[in-house]
């Protein structure tokens, strides 16, 4: 194994993930690991599938065989779920040939699971004698036994609304995420590089400043670029030498923290009356105003992030507040 690249306090190396992972990351060493890895679909010949320009892709895509993917599966998932702390989470890119044979490898290796997201994407893969396949899917698990992170408010304010009244941290949070992909028309890419904005949102919400981040198959690094980015520390692996090199020059010179003032800001108000007693006229009222919200066609969910604002309480006193009267 060739010695890993070292880029200020980040790790790319030009390795098998899980050869390297053994010989890197100490058990419950990585905060959250984004990770995509090959389809075992033939993608090192993606082009035919999708009858797509890839005069700029990178060559030297490793693939691997349909037949092998169960047991290549549960070698990285169970050295995923090694060097994850307690706590930390895991989130799976994958199409759905061989979803079945990652999701039993991740409940082998004892992770739990926290959401199943679907990433659609506009433009799929064309075709005229079935439906068009337009999405992918998000696993997000995670290791028991410690605080998971999740930064609740890291991209919109409970309080934020849409023109409609909508809360957008809510719309933010739900479990199917529409992001176009990009097109680098004339630039090289890798295949199935991921759009920046999928990465941005999973590194906003699942991890802070300084944590380490991992991607065991970092195709053209577009993890390694958010995690550095939002200044996080990262660990990266690829086994193919020629996207190694061809990539490296771009992703040794990453600044960390660079894309922070790229970020929006959210709106966060302060939680007014968290902590004072509820008046009997307060708790009619919230009642009234929760009935108001349903009636009006909004789910417990946004009904309650709504009162929250309103109220200026947490989420939890109202529940608990709407609970003795249901
Ligand atoms: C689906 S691509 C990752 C794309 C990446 N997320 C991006 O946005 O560019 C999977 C990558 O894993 C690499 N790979 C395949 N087997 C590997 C292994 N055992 N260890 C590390 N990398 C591997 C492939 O060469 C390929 O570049």
């Amino acid at each position: 194994m060739l010695d890993p690249v070292v880029c200020g306090a980040s790790l790319l190396c030009n390795c098998d993930c899980v050869e390297g992972a053994r010989r890197l990351l100490a058990d419950g060493s990585v905060d959250l690991i984004v990770t995509d890895p090959p389809y075992g679909i033939g993608g090192d010949r993606l082009d035919r599938h999708y009858n797509r320009d890839e005069s700029h892709v990178v060559e030297g895509y490793v693939e691997v065989p349909a037949d092998a993917y169960g047991a290549f599966s549960r070698a990285w998932v169970s050295e995923a779920a090694r060097v994850l702390r307690p706590g930390g989470a895991l989130f799976v890119i994958s199409g759905y040939t061989h979803l079945y044979e990652i999701l039993g490898a991740l409940r082998e290796a004892s992770l739990v699971e926290v959401n199943h997201i679907v990433w659609k994407y506009p433009f799929g893969v064309y075709t005229q004698r079935k439906f068009v396949s337009s999405h992918y899917h998000v696993l997000y698990w995670t290791k028991a036994g410690g605080n998971r992170t999740f930064n609740l408010e890291s991209r919109y304010g409970l309080g934020e609304r849409n023109g409609d009244g909508g809360s957008l941290n809510y719309l933010d949070r739900e479990d199917v995420w529409t992001i176009g992909r990009e097109y680098k028309p004339g630039r090289a890419k890798n295949r199935n590089e991921l759009p920046h904005a999928l990465l941005a949102k999973i590194v906003q919400y699942a991890s802070n400043e300084g944590d380490l981040v991992c991607d065991l198959f970092l195709g053209g690094g577009s993890t390694a670029r958010a995690a550095i980015g939002l200044n996080r520390r990262f660990v990266g692996f690829e086994l193919s030498p020629a996207i190694f090199a061809a990539r490296l020059p771009e992703l040794s010179r990453l600044e960390p923290g660079e894309l922070l003032p790229t970020l929006r800001v959210p709106v966060i108000a302060p939680v007014l009356n968290q902590g004072r007693h509820w008046t009997a006229e307060g708790e009619v009222a919230l009642h009234d105003a929760y009935s108001r919200l349903r009636a009006q066609g909004l789910g417990k969910g946004e009904a309650v992030e709504r009162l929250a604002a309103e109220f200026g309480r947490g989420r939890f006193g109202i529940l608990k507040r709407l609970a003795r009267r249901e």
